[in-house]
């Protein structure tokens, strides 16, 4: 069916009438106060409750920082045995879950897939319970359940058997025991754990507003998850990762990085991996993910990718810095996972492993204080006129 086009005049003076009224993307826009997460753009900082992320990845671990969001301080001794305890009860999938996953084709992008089985878990929740406590247990549960979701696709699709958690190993450990069947070493847990703690959380992008848009129609954890993962599949959001190491795929070899820049940019291509609405300097989460990836690099035979990573940082930076388009996190969160043997369309499941724990620690935030999200739209449509009948047409 085709559409009647929009007509630019009506379009800018409707915009003119009211232009304040109206900010494309919601940009600068303020759509809600939260305690959470705190992104000074100008300098290239990001702060967890205060905390910075630098010092995050440093000393803490993704369990750790689950407590902070969820209950807006680090946990004691106590508490974080307690939320382990809670986490290695719930990773294991209900039992009549597999089966579903089984039945999903395999050729379905394992962010379809989460999608999916976040839905059906909330069928498998017999607890009509929706109390703050209710929903806490349930943000746990998801997050507990997350890595397993995408591992258990992940074996399935290559008709391998599914593996259940380890007892013994961490959030991030866990996942990679269950995606490849034998313990990570050491530096592979701590990259992964880094990348969670990285992930986690990031103040009202995209997929976290979408989550608020649910929950403040007091829906439920589950439908406000699910959209989350929805929203976070874009490319111009999570999915950006998988399409970064397309794009260094297709480069190939720094000496064509140039070329294939200058073409992109006369063609008005989006650089994946550059960028960011917020930022308008280094993103902190690429500039350590940047140095696992290094250290990676040296100990295997992907330094390619790296330096062809390295090369176009240099000449983005030429072309585009003066714009502040630098660096996000996502221009090396793939080459990291990618060497540690990851699959590529694992690697925005990656991301909304880290950041269900964001998702929730905003949406039981905002339950607390709820107002239901419904912006205006500009009308540039035609104005009132008469039904005409299909045999008049
Ligand atoms: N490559 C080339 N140019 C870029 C760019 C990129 N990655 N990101 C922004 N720009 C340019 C735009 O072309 C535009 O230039 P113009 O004013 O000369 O037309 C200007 O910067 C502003 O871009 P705009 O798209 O309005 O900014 P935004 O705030 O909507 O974009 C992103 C933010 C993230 C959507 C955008 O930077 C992007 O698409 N990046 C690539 C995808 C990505 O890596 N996403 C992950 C984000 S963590």
């Amino acid at each position: 069916m085709s559409e009647e086009k929009p007509d630019a005049d009506a379009l800018l003076k409707a915009i003119a009438k009211k232009p304040s009224d109206y900010s494309p993307g919601l940009e600068g826009v303020v759509a809600a106060r939260s305690r959470l997460c705190q992104i000074d753009g100008a300098a290239g900082k990001l702060y967890y409750l205060g905390y910075a992320i630098e010092d995050l990845v440093q000393h803490s671990n993704f369990e750790e920082i689950c407590f902070l969001l969820w209950y807006g301080r680090l946990p004691r001794h106590d508490e974080l045995e307690t939320l382990n305890r809670h986490f290695l009860n719930h990773r294991a999938l209900p039992s009549e879950v597999v089966p579903f996953i089984e039945r999903l084709p395999h050729t379905s992008h394992p962010m379809d897939a989460l999608r999916t089985i976040v839905s059906l878990l909330a069928s498998f929740d017999a607890n009509p319970e929706k109390s703050p406590e209710a929903n806490l247990h349930r943000a746990i549960r998801l997050t507990a359940q997350f890595p397993t979701v995408v591992a258990t696709f992940q074996r399935l699709r290559q008709n391998l058997k599914p593996i259940l958690p380890h007892p013994k190993l961490g959030h991030a450990a866990n996942f990679l025991y269950m995606l490849f069947g034998t313990e990570p070493d050491e530096m592979a847990a701590k990259v992964m754990d880094a990348a969670l703690i990285l992930h986690a959380d990031h103040e009202m992008n995209a997929s976290t507003f979408a989550s608020l848009v649910v929950c403040s129609t007091l829906s439920d954890i589950y439908s406000a998850v699910s959209c989350g993962v929805g929203a976070l599949k874009g490319p111009l959001h999570g999915g950006a990762n998988e399409a970064v190491l397309k794009m260094l795929q297709e480069i190939e070899d720094p000496k064509n990085v140039e070329t294939w820049v200058d073409q992109a940019l006369a063609k008005k291509t989006k650089i994946m991996g550059f960028g960011h609405r917020v930022y308008k300097n280094y993103d902190p989460r690429a500039r350590i993910l940047k140095e696992y990836a290094r250290r990676l690099s040296e100990k295997t035979k992907f330094s390619r990718f790296f330096q062809v990573n390295d090369k176009l940082e240099q000449v983005m930076q030429a072309r585009k810095g003066q714009q502040g388009i630098f660096p996000n996190v996502d221009l090396y969160s793939g080459i990291v996972y990618h060497q540690m043997g990851i699959p590529m369309d694992l690697f925005t499941p990656i991301f909304a492993i880290a950041r269900v724990a964001g998702w929730t620690a905003h949406i039981l935030e905002y339950w607390q204080d709820n107002r239901l999200f419904r912006p205006n739209a500009i009308y540039y449509g035609p104005p009132p006129r008469p039904y005409v009948p299909v045999s008049a047409r």
